[in-house]
């Protein structure tokens, strides 16, 4: 039973309106009801031999096969992780410091995840040479810069299939077309793009492909790195017991894996309807509506390139983190590419790459829709957002 304070939380939920799925993703009921009874009763750890054990064992398996099927990979190729920072820790590392190259470098971009970043600077402290591509405005890499760069000691191509910030997609598969004619490993960050759009192992030419459950309505700390079939060993970040292969120790979280393979069902599922289409056509509508109405709006970001879910604005003369607090009060959950939302004192590393001026990137909002947000919503948002942009637009002309 809830007592009346949770109560009134649950009715405070209840009335927001949640578009910052690009952060996280509510936890779908199935995948709780799902998880709820791993947390109980099926306890037991998937290395034991006794029933509990092998029961958790199947969890496993059946988990493994439904994240296998989302990204049409084998089963054999899914190792689980804590998410999409370990999965893209496991990759970059796993691959550098498993090579035996002299000189040995790994390609990446401007714009990348801190997960792939910070990693790329540890393995630069260690000796490893990191060519870092450059991107345009709309903050896609140059095809061929990146086989300009490419050396005999490259090692890796490590580029993020989308943005989390502004949706931009990149040309996985020309890169991996490029990869693979210099027989170099690709990886690519897909955390922002599994579940959102299609995504097939078989057709895109990838080596590595990082996937995290909370961005696909399954829960925190649990993801996966798809690692494909034929590839030399990696020398595993996480040593220990013989799980995952080897290539990744540790007791399995058996519950937020189980939680991760249905979230994976229900995302193919929901990738094979109608539905797909209605999440873009909700954020078009929501464009339309917002450029008609507010002038001085730029979109920031691949117009056609781009997540089916994301849109980030740029609202002249508007004050980014002011907005972001004011919808926030009137129940509106979105995020800025500016200061603070992100728990950074700096302006987005990604809309700095992408050279966007400094003014834009104070007024920057985005807003990632999700599969349970309606129409009606989207005119309350827009409502709000009108009314809150012209206080914002007054407020900062009196302060100058
Ligand atoms: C593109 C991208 N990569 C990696 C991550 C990290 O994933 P996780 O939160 O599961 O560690 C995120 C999370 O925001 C992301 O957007």
């Amino acid at each position: 039973m809830l007592g009346p304070a949770s109560r009134w939380l649950e009715d405070f939920i209840l009335q927001k309106i949640y578009l910052d799925h690009n952060a996280t993703t509510p936890l779908h009921p199935e995948v709780l009801d799902a998880m709820l009874p791993v947390l109980g009763e099926f306890f037991g750890n998937p290395s034991s031999i006794h029933s509990e054990g092998r029961k958790a064992r199947v969890l496993l398996d059946e988990a493994r096969e439904r994240v296998a099927e989302l990204v049409g990979a084998g089963p054999g190729e899914i190792i689980f992780t804590s998410g999409g920072t370990e999965s893209n820790n496991l990759a970059l590392l796993g691959v550098a410091l498993g090579q035996k190259k002299k000189n040995a470098r790994i390609i990446t971009c401007d714009i990348e995840h801190p997960s792939i970043l910070n990693p790329c600077k540890q393995l630069e402290q260690l000796g490893f040479h990191i060519d870092r591509l450059p991107v345009n405005r709309e903050g896609r890499i140059n095809l061929d810069q990146l086989r300009e760069t490419i050396r005999d000691s490259t090692v890796l191509i490590s580029l993020q299939h989308a943005n989390s910030e502004v949706g931009t997609l990149q040309d996985v598969e020309k890169i991996g077309e490029i990869a693979a004619e210099k027989s170099i490993p690709f990886h690519t960050d897909a955390v922002q793009t599994v579940g959102k759009i299609p995504m097939d192992v078989k057709k895109i030419p990838v080596d590595f492909l990082s996937i995290s459950s909370h961005k696909l309505n399954g829960p925190k700390g649990s993801g996966a790195l798809f690692m494909k079939r034929g590839l030399s060993a990696l020398f595993p970040t996480l040593s220990g017991g013989n799980q995952e292969k080897k290539r990744r120790g540790g007791t399995e979280n058996v519950a937020g894996i189980v939680g991760l393979g249905i979230a994976s069902e229900l995302a193919k599922k929901h990738l094979e309807s109608d539905a797909r289409n209605s999440l873009a056509n909700l954020r078009e509508y929501f464009s339309e509506r917002i450029e008609d109405s507010i002038p001085g709006v730029t979109l920031l970001g691949d117009r056609e390139f781009r997540l089916p879910n994301t849109l980030n604005l740029s609202i002249d003369g508007a004050n980014g983190e002011a907005l972001l607090i004011g919808l926030d009060v009137q129940g509106i959950s979105v995020s800025t590419g500016s200061a603070c939302s992100s728990g950074s004192s700096l302006p987005s590393h990604v809309l700095t790459a992408m050279q966007v001026p400094e003014h834009r990137i104070n007024s920057s909002l985005r807003f990632s829709l999700g599969i349970s947000n309606t129409k009606e919503e989207i005119d309350v948002v827009m409502d709000t957002l009108a009314r809150l942009v012209s206080l914002n637009r007054k407020d900062s002309r009196v302060v100058g």
